[in-house]
Parts: C-alpha cells; structure tokens; sequence
C-alpha cells in the first residue's frame, strides 16, 4: 500500500484505476485510526475494488482555542491499520498541500449547522464541509464513508451532497464503542485513567435515555433531564450539550414523535468527548 502526499500523486492514481474500470471509495479520516476507522475502511474494501484513505488533521475545523497542535498523530501506524483492512492508498498531504497561499473559497451551510456542535463550534463546520469537497473533488470517489459517532457530521455532508449535486453516495456507519461502552474517538488517547473512567457516564446516561423512551417517554425534556441529572453526579464531567433533535434538520424537537437524534458532547477534565444514540436504533 502506498501513502501519497500530493494532490497530484493520488489524482494520477484514481485515473489510473478509473482507466480499468475500477469503482473508488473515499474512507475522510484526521488520522490516528482506530476500530471505528477500521470499519469505515473494511465497508468501503467491500463495497468498491480500491479504497483511499486520506488522513489529514485539517486546521480550518478547529477553533483557535481547540485542540489543533495537540491532535494525536502517527502516520506509520496508521498505514499499518488502513493496510490490514485493505485500503489501496492513503492520502496524507501536508496542510500547504491543501490550503495553498491566498486561499480564499469555502462551502458553508446554515440550519443543520446551527444546532449541536455548530452552536458550541463555531468554525468547525464550514472547515469540515470544505475539506471534505476538496477531498471529493480530488478522488472523485463513487462512495464516502463516514461514522454515526458524528451524527451532525453525516447529516450535514449528506444534505451538502444533495444540495450541490455532488456526484457520489454517501454511507454511515455504525458507532464503534469500547467492550465497557465509551465510544472510539482518537480523542480517548487524551483521558488519564480516573477521566477514562469518568467518561462512561457519557453511555450509562445514553442508556438510561434509551430505557426511558423504550418504556414510553414521549417528552425530549424529561429523557434531557434525566440524562443531564445522571451526568451531573460525575465530578469529572461538565456538560456541553445534551438535547434531542430531528435527524433530518438537527433542529430541536419536544415530543419523541419522528426519527430523532439524542446527543452530547461532554467535558471531561479538558477533554471534549461526544456521543449520541438514534431513536430508530433502539
Ligand atoms: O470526522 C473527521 O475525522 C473529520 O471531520 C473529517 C470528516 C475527516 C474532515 O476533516
């Protein structure tokens, strides 16, 4: 398996493939891969005869507070993971590769943006939706595979690809949790051992949310409270956000009446952790 750095490199190789009449799937990723990654690129092996990974810490998705110089980072072993799960390529340009001097154009979006994450993140959004057109527009996959475990993310590039005529499909998969039920995020790398277990009371109060809506809660504001009570119990823990939206507008929503999205993003200690879970799936 081969890591290109340039544009150009992995452009020539797609067009190569395209020549035999191979199929491509396009496996976004900020790099220290993990079994969530894993199976992102084992569904586009699958799916397609060659599969690119593209392992790219984009610095227009993190506010100036964020966590950008600190974002883990291992090249070799991420090749090692994309390798064993049978990727062809990965795509890992340096930043000057991506954003060249003078660089001036950028794919926003409103509404779906303005909940969740977009309200806490401001920047984030439009830098995800512009690196991942340029990404598109550079492998010209036939299909991009994204995780559940970001579910404003999925949601927003699905409706970005159907806005702007974007020539491919997109596929989500499902959360990859831990065996003790944390989700898998690179970001876990960042829990000393007390935070790590602090971090479970991000899915016991998922938990506790979907047994409320299982017996019959039909009201967002009491699975919320519910919810938000539990987490507030952990001394480690500090809330961002916990709410219930609609999985189509991110919108929120007071009755449990249609296909909804509950999820969070929780502090704990200085880490930023999300999770969610949707109704459909309980
Ligand atoms: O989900 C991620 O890792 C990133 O937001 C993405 C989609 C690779 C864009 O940088």
């Amino acid at each position: 398996m081969k890591t290109v750095k340039t544009v150009d490199e992995v452009r020539a190789q797609v067009r190569e493939w395209r020549k035999q009449g191979l199929s491509v799937g396009l496996v976004p990723t900020m790099g220290y891969l993990h079994e969530g990654h894993a199976s992102l690129i084992k569904a586009s092996v699958k799916d397609n005869d060659r599969t690119v990974v593209s392992v790219f810490v984009n610095p227009m998705q993190f506010g100036p507070t964020e966590d950008l110089e600190s974002y883990p980072r291992d090249i070799n072993r991420d090749a090692a993971l994309a390798e064993d799960c049978g990727a062809d390529i990965i795509f890992n340009p340096e930043p000057s590769e991506m954003y060249h001097k003078g660089f001036s154009s950028f794919v926003d979006m409103t509404v779906l943006t303005q909940e969740l994450c977009g309200l806490s993140r401001p920047v984030h959004f439009r830098g995800v939706c512009t690196v991942v057109t340029k990404l598109f527009n550079i492998v010209k996959p036939d299909r991009a595979y994204f995780g559940k475990k970001d579910a404003q993310q999925l949601a927003i590039i699905k409706h970005m690809v159907d806005d702007l005529n974007m020539d491919l499909t997109i596929v989500g998969c499902p959360l990859i949790r831990e065996e003790d039920g944390l989700a898998k995020s690179s970001r876990n790398t960042y829990l000393s051992a007390d935070e790590r277990k602090a971090a479970l009371v991000l899915s016991r109060s998922l938990e506790l949310g979907k047994e409320m809506i299982r017996n019959g809660e039909k009201s967002c504001a009491a699975v919320i409270a519910a919810m938000k009570e539990l987490i507030e119990k952990e001394p480690l823990a500090k809330i961002d956000y916990v709410k219930i939206v609609d999985c189509d507008t991110m919108q929120q929503i007071e009755e449990l009446d249609r296909p909804a999205l509950a999820a969070m993003a929780v502090y704990i200690g200085k880490t930023r952790l999300i999770d969610n879970f949707f109704t459909e799936d309980i």
